[in-house]
């Protein structure tokens, strides 16, 4: 992974916003040179204490020149950034309130994603699954704070806003793991609202889907019976959802899949049982501010609460 993903765009947008930035990086940095230069001439020409150039003053040829030039470059600037964001404007044609335009929906919380794919039923968080080539329309808002939803490679960068409706383009050219960030300062642990985007080719696409759409079965493991057990009449359910069990909050992070997920409370820990039970024990060391609490659970009853999470595929 690149420290400059900016830089390695895999996507017809992301390519596009690249070679913007590097025009305009051209045009300021030919600017700078200039006037750069011109300032070193000077200091050389007349280093000598006393020695002042020639005075000159009132000449409206120059200055209509020094006021022409730049308005010409400052508008060629405008209008190339306008055309790029016309070129990728999301946002649908008029529609019927209450209808589904886009094909994934997604919300800021803090400090975590959720993932909804439109007409599917499918609700995840912090992972995005996408099909290679097939540009999707993303509608971004915020259950909370204004976040910023940014994939480098792959999408514009766009504002997650509570009460309001914002759409981006979602495309990938090829199969990977793309890293999403956070972009806008949302509290004390932004620096971890991380996301991944996995691209799969299509039929793996769909093989995702199907799985995607199973409803995990009740487990069968004595501790993971118990730990579902303690995940319903703990306070977990009333925040967390998982499909089959009747916990449907959607205040907290969906676990239906969450054994599947690569990664555990939006980039912090790498998902292994280990992390998890790590995780549960004591959240706020990992994530000071974040909103599950240190619930004080037992030995006993993390093992459990592990042992079934783990069987969420
Ligand atoms: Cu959400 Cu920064």
């Amino acid at each position: 992974m690149s420290n400059f993903p900016v830089f390695e765009p895999a996507s017809p947008q992301a390519e596009a916003i690249r070679d913007l930035f590097v025009q305009v990086l051209w045009i300021s940095g030919g600017i700078f040179a200039i006037v750069a230069g011109l300032i070193c001439v000077a200091l050389w020409k007349f280093r000598a204490a006393g020695d002042l150039p020639e005075q000159d003053f009132g000449s409206h040829r120059k200055e209509i020149a020094w006021i022409v030039a730049p308005v010409i470059v400052v508008l060629w600037i405008a209008a190339i950034s306008a055309k790029l964001v016309l070129t990728f404007n999301a946002v649908p044609q008029a529609h019927p309130p209450g209808e589904q335009v886009a094909d994934l929906i997604v919300t800021g919380h803090q400090w975590w994603w959720e993932v909804e794919y439109a007409g599917t039923g499918i609700v995840s968080a912090n992972e995005i699954h996408i099909p290679v080539g097939k540009r999707l329309r993303v509608q971004l808002s915020s259950a909370d704070v204004i976040h910023s939803f940014w994939v480098a490679r792959l999408a514009r960068k766009m504002d997650a806003i509570p009460g309001r409706e914002n759409f981006i383009w979602l495309q990938a050219d090829a199969a990977g793991v793309y890293q999403g960030r956070c972009a806008e300062f949302c509290g004390t642990q932004h620096a971890w609202m991380n996301f991944l985007v996995h691209a799969h080719e299509p039929e793996d696409y769909e093989k995702w889907l199907a799985r995607e759409k199973i409803v995990p079965p009740a487990p069968t493991d004595s501790k993971a019976i118990a730990g579902r057990r303690t995940f319903l009449s703990l306070t977990c359910s009333q925040c967390h959802a998982i499909a089959g069990t009747g916990a449907d909050r959607s205040i907290a992070p969906d676990l239906t899949h969450i054994a599947s997920r690569s990664e555990l409370a939006a980039g912090v820990l790498v998902n292994s049982p280990q992390n998890l039970r790590r995780w549960l024990k004591d959240p706020a060391a990992f994530k000071p501010g974040c909103k599950m609490p240190d619930f004080k659970l037992t030995d006993q009853q993390l093992d459990d609460l592990v042992a079934y999470l783990e069987t969420l595929k």
